[in-house]
């Protein structure tokens, strides 16, 4: 018999991938059934309610092109890219502490506002001239988890301007802006010139901003510096530097703050900078290091 109620459809829709030859994706789609079937077994949804649900995922779909990923927020916004950054870093601090090396920098989340392609700029380059905020130095070394100079890392940074906007966010002819590649010289050592990123709210206009506001929540992150590191032979590093005195900090709206990646900006009169360039108006410092897990300690 066909007939299938309540309390039979789910194992039904499982066995019906018997002859998935994928093992892993088997796995993940039965997981999925049976959460999904869990989840409307509480709910109880009325069709209508199904309907809502099955309307704002499609003007989450309808929402994004190729400067605007909205999709990416629910799971954001819900922790959900948060915890599997979570567990996948907990799976390489475990594989490294059986190795008996030091821990690694956190990950956090990439956030919406990556883009392929910025352009590459010498060590020590300003990327934040004529943007609004103000000047902030950034310096440190990336190493890897035992203390070694990593050369040639490529650092991909990005951030919203003094006034929380990304470039993508600026209409469909803005430019890139306020993002840039650098490489590390010889000894691991990184410098480059940008803005103190303020706290943003992450985009309300569209169906997920409309879930938060209906949750009571907030839209804002609080500011930081987005970094993705890659370098030959080591794990790649999508990570975040959180500025320490931001509002928001104990309540980003995608739950992305690690203690470890909180960071002092210090506040200077006009003058002398570190690298020797003379400014006219006060400017930040910010100084973090950087730990990458070799590639031989994460298999
Ligand atoms: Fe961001």
């Amino acid at each position: 018999m066909a007939q299938l109620d309540a309390g039979d459809i789910t194992q039904a829709v499982i066995d019906r991938m018997a002859d998935c030859a994928d093992e892993r994706f088997k796995t993940v789609m039965t997981a999925l059934v049976r959460h999904a079937h869990a989840f409307v077994r509480e709910v109880e949804p009325s069709e209508a309610e199904w309907i809502g649900a099955i309307e704002f995922l499609t003007a989450t779909g309808k929402q994004c092109d190729d400067k605007r990923q909205e999709f990416i927020l629910p799971s954001d916004t819900l922790g959900i890219s948060m915890l599997v950054v979570a567990l996948n870093q907990l799976k390489a601090a475990r594989a490294l502490s059986a190795a008996g090396a030091p821990t690694p920098t956190e990950a956090t989340v990439q956030g919406p506002f990556y883009w392929e392609g910025s352009p590459e700029r010498e060590l020590g380059a300003d990327i934040g001239a004529g943007m609004p905020g103000e000047p902030a130095y950034y310096s440190g070394r990336v190493t890897d988890t035992r203390g070694r100079p990593v050369a040639n890392c490529v650092m991909d940074v990005w951030s919203g301007d003094g006034e929380g906007f990304y470039d993508m966010q600026k209409g469909p002819d803005a430019g890139m802006a306020l993002r840039a590649q650098f490489r590390t010289d010889k000894d691991g050592n990184y410098r480059f010139w940008s803005i103190k990123p303020t706290f943003y709210p992450v985009p309300g206009d569209g169906p997920v901003g409309s879930m938060l506001a209906r949750m009571g929540r907030h839209l804002n992150r609080p500011g930081h510096m987005h970094m993705m590191l890659k370098a030959p032979g080591h794990e790649r590093l999508v990570t975040h530097i959180f500025v320490k005195d931001s509002p928001y900090l104990d309540s980003d709206a995608v739950f992305g703050v690690r203690n470890s990646l909180v960071v002092r900006f210090d506040a200077h009169p006009p003058g002398t900078a570190p690298d020797g360039r003379v400014l006219t108006t006060p400017y930040h410092t910010a100084e973090y290091d950087f730990r990458l897990v070799p590639e031989a300690l994460a298999a």
